[in-house]
């Protein structure tokens, strides 16, 4: 079989590792790639804003299927695109994919369907935002409606930053939709992410996570794509998955058909245990980055059948293997992330330092120049281990971190350390 994987990132080199395991696998490519991909694939540097640029190099490789990583291509109906030529995908068509690209239209959907989530209101009047967020218990909640690549979200007590960041809603520094924000109750608990492969059919729970978004530890700093995370969480137990299958997913999936956009594809449930109870924080329409790195190598070679057996609508012949172990990512940084990334860092005595068999690095957007091993952005490295249990996988990877001595990176210390 030949596999087309879109994209640049850590979880895009997971990815195309682990379906690279699969025996059914003869030849993958990856576009555009990265400096790890191109250890394990073929690199084709083509721009993935173009449906039809993806369908050229589909025809001419023969792809019989295509593995999309990021969101944007989702938003941009490489589905709908692909569906259109036959060539095989897993993931949702450009309007089931508003479940994670629009926020209200989400938060409208669980006021539908009675989903449980914090309460919340749409605004698209600066000053009427303000006025409702002034009568708000503290901390406030302030959303931006649109993909806003991790920015889009304010959890603060300070009643003036929250009137900051409404108006760089409203003036378009922040989101892409300029015209919307949304205020939401403020949910107390503790956060995880389940993941299921949907199809016609079947609703498949491939795994949980639980991850770090705040640059520094302790949960300090900005917040960022992510700066590592553990597969699986402690907190999901039988009777959460059950409430979320049938309190959340089923009933979303259930309002897609209705609405004429049937879901399917990789669904990210975010989640917070509140007062023991899951409540939706928010979808995703693909895996997370760095939860996947976590997900994909504790699900290996299965990865490629879960997009496969999706693709075809047969996801109720597949059993999927959960192995009873753990694995954890740190991600290796450059200094600067996420305010101020420096790109072009030298970085070959990373990859070339002698490290335990069990460590596996992926690359995110990593380019060789001369020989020299250099980053395009923020996040460069995903440390991912896999052991069978955290405190091993924990101690592992940092045994493997602290070799590191390079200037140009950092990395959490206190990843897996709840
Ligand atoms: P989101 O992009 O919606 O996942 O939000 C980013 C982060 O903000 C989440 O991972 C939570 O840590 C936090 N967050 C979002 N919504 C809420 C909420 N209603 N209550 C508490 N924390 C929230
Ligand atoms: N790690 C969060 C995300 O991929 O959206």
């Amino acid at each position: 079989m030949k596999i087309l994987v879109i994209g640049n990132g850590a979880r895009e080199h997971a990815l195309t590792w682990a379906i690279s395991q699969n025996p059914r696998c003869t030849k993958i490519y990856c576009s555009p790639g990265n400096a790890g991909t191109a250890m394990l694939a073929t690199n084709l540097d083509i721009d993935i804003t173009s449906n039809n640029k993806i369908i050229e190099i589909c025809l001419k490789h023969s792809i019989d299927i295509v593995v999309v990583g990021p969101e944007k291509q989702f938003e941009q109906g490489i589905t709908n695109a692909l569906k259109e030529k036959k060539i095989l995908i897993f993931g949702p068509t450009r309007e089931a994919s508003q479940l994670e690209t629009s926020k209200s239209f989400t938060k409208i959907m669980c006021r539908h369907k009675n989903i449980p989530t914090g309460n919340y209101e749409i605004f698209s009047s600066e000053d009427e935002a303000k006025n409702f967020l002034r009568a708000q218990p503290k901390p406030y909640v302030i959303k931006a409606d649109g993909l806003a690549a991790g920015k889009g979200v304010l959890v603060s007590s300070d009643f003036e930053e929250g009137k900051q960041f409404i108006s760089s809603i409203f003036n378009g520094k922040i989101g892409a939709e300029k015209n919307k924000v949304i205020i939401e109750e403020y949910l107390e608990g503790h956060e995880m992410s389940v993941f299921f492969a949907v199809d016609r059919n079947t609703i498949k729970c491939i795994g949980s996570a639980q991850d770090y978004k705040r640059a520094f530890d302790q949960d300090r700093g900005p917040n960022t794509g992510g700066m590592g995370s553990f597969s699986p969480s402690p907190l999901l137990n039988e009777r959460n998955l059950e409430r979320i299958v049938n309190k959340i997913v089923k009933p979303t999936l259930e309002y897609m058909r209705e609405i004429g956009s049937e879901f399917s594809g990789i669904l990210y449930t975010g989640l917070i245990l509140n007062s023991g109870e899951p409540k939706l924080i928010e979808y995703n329409v693909r895996f997370g980055d760095p939860e996947c790195q976590t997900l994909c190598i504790r699900l290996g070679a299965q990865v490629l059948d879960i997009y496969f057996s999706g693709a075809k609508n047969e996801l109720s012949n597949l059993s999927i293997n959960e192995a009873n172990d753990s694995a954890i990512t740190v991600i290796v940084a450059e200094k600067g992330y996420p305010s101020n990334p420096k790109s072009g860092c030298e970085l070959n005595d990373i990859v070339n330092t002698k490290y335990d068999n069990e460590l596996k690095i992926f690359h995110a957007g990593t380019y060789f120049e001369n020989n020299s091993l250099r980053n395009t952005g923020g996040r460069i490295f995903s440390f991912t281990v896999r052991s069978t249990d955290l405190n091993k996988a924990r101690a592992i990877a940092y045994k493997q971190l602290k070799r590191i001595k390079n200037e140009n990176v950092f990395y959490r210390t206190d990843i897996g350390r709840e």
